[in-house]
């Protein structure tokens, strides 16, 4: 059981203390003077490796990784297994699901597949699903930077995150249908991916993976995730997963938090890199998309730190693709009785796994 739900329990529905939250993100979290902001990139600049090895951002894949992020919200788990979900669609075509692991109790959901193009495994995890947003991203500004991270001097992380993460069911789920598919299909690449508290997920997983199968195996996509961890975190993972491209949109408050506080070196938290920032440029009465690749220091002052980061709108559609639940209830799931295409649906640990693979292989040691 994370710890989040008391604290959720606690500030639930003062959209008072929402309205005071985002003054003081205001306030706080971005400054929108350019010197101040150059300031504050220093800090991070002199600390960070740039070892992204020539991992370069590509436009056509972002808007297929984004229709996945938007695919595993939602909610009917017979249609999302067979990939014939409204947002099931479009660039994603020929997806072969896996494993679909949804955690009841702590609101998770997750899945792993097979895609055509690129041809790898893809792995989406799913933000928050709360009846509001609102008090969900309140909640993110007071989260404490209280788990030193295993293996690593310095690295600190969020306790609610790492252990939505490392001490659920999905990731054992997660490790074994990757082990399952990479013995079936062949060592295909592994594409990590994400939207908001799914994109933090999907940060820690990617980490798990490129540890385990190597950097070169894995590549990272989130979209307006928060920060997760320290500098020290984020210099660490940057060596770990440098394939990893890190989306932001216009003014989405959610990569503004947790704050970053540059005074405060290793006890703040601190983006990793690299930031592609979306946003729309206005020159006469011409409003032009623009996309800017950020510099490898994970909080480049010119990119989404340059603006207020106030809009909870801008957090829920990227590429012009909706990233939200897709049904009112919190945490609701929906099973149809017509669908074969899963060998197994078991529950776990108040987890429901829904797999193409036989039931006898869940009880093989693959982790
Ligand atoms: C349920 O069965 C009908 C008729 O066979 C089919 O058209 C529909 O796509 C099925 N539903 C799902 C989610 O696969
Ligand atoms: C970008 O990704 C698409 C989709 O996988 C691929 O077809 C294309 O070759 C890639 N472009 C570059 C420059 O790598
Ligand atoms: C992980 O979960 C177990 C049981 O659910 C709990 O006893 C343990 O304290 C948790 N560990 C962390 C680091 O939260
Ligand atoms: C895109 O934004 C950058 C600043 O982030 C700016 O320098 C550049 O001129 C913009 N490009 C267009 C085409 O508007």
């Amino acid at each position: 059981m994370l710890r989040e739900r008391s604290s959720r329990r606690r500030m639930a529905s003062s959209s008072t203390a929402a309205a005071a939250l985002v003054v003081a993100a205001l306030l706080l979290s971005s400054s929108p003077s350019p010197a101040a902001a150059a300031a504050a990139g220093r800090g991070g600049e002199l600390r960070m490796k740039h070892s992204d090895g020539g991992y370069s951002y590509n436009r056509t894949l972002a808007h297929i990784f984004v229709q996945y992020a938007s695919a595993v919200y939602t909610s009917d788990l017979t249609s999302l297994f067979a990939w014939t979900c409204p947002r099931c669609q479009g660039g994603t075509k020929g997806f072969e699901m896996i494993e679909i692991i949804v955690d009841v109790e702590n609101c998770l959901q997750a899945f792993v597949g097979i895609a055509p193009d690129p041809q790898s495994i893809i792995i989406a995890f799913r933000g928050t699903q709360e009846h509001s947003v609102s008090n969900w991203i309140e909640d993110l500004f007071w989260k404490q930077l209280d788990v030193g991270y295993p293996g690593m001097p310095d690295a600190m992380v969020h306790h609610g995150f790492y252990t939505a993460y490392y001490n659920t069911t999905v990731r054992h789920e997660i490790l074994e249908s990757v082990w399952w598919a990479r013995k079936t299909y062949g060592r295909l690449p592994i594409n990590v991916v994400g939207h908001s508290m799914g994109g933090a997920l999907a940060s820690f997983c990617a980490l798990d993976l490129s540890v385990k199968y190597g950097s070169q195996e894995v590549q990272l996509m989130t979209f307006g995730q928060p920060r997760v961890g320290n500098p020290s975190f984020a210099a660490y993972f940057s060596d770990q997963v440098p394939r990893t491209i890190r989306v932001t949109h216009q003014n989405d408050i959610v990569p503004h938090l947790p704050p970053y506080f540059c005074y405060l070196g290793e006890w703040t938290y601190h983006h990793f890199s690299r930031e592609v920032w979306l946003h729309e440029t206005i020159v006469g009465n011409v409003v032009t998309r623009n996309e800017t690749i950020c510099d490898g220091s994970g909080e480049d002052p010119t990119c989404s730190r340059s603006v207020y980061g106030r809009s909870v709108a801008d957090h829920l559609e990227y590429y012009g693709v909706s990233l939200h639940a897709d049904s009112r209830g919190t945490c609701q799931f929906v099973i149809g009785s017509n669908n074969t295409a899963y060998g197994s649906i078991l529950e776990v640990d108040r987890t429901i796994i829904m797999t193409r693979y036989p039931q006898e292989w869940h009880a093989v040691e693959s982790i």
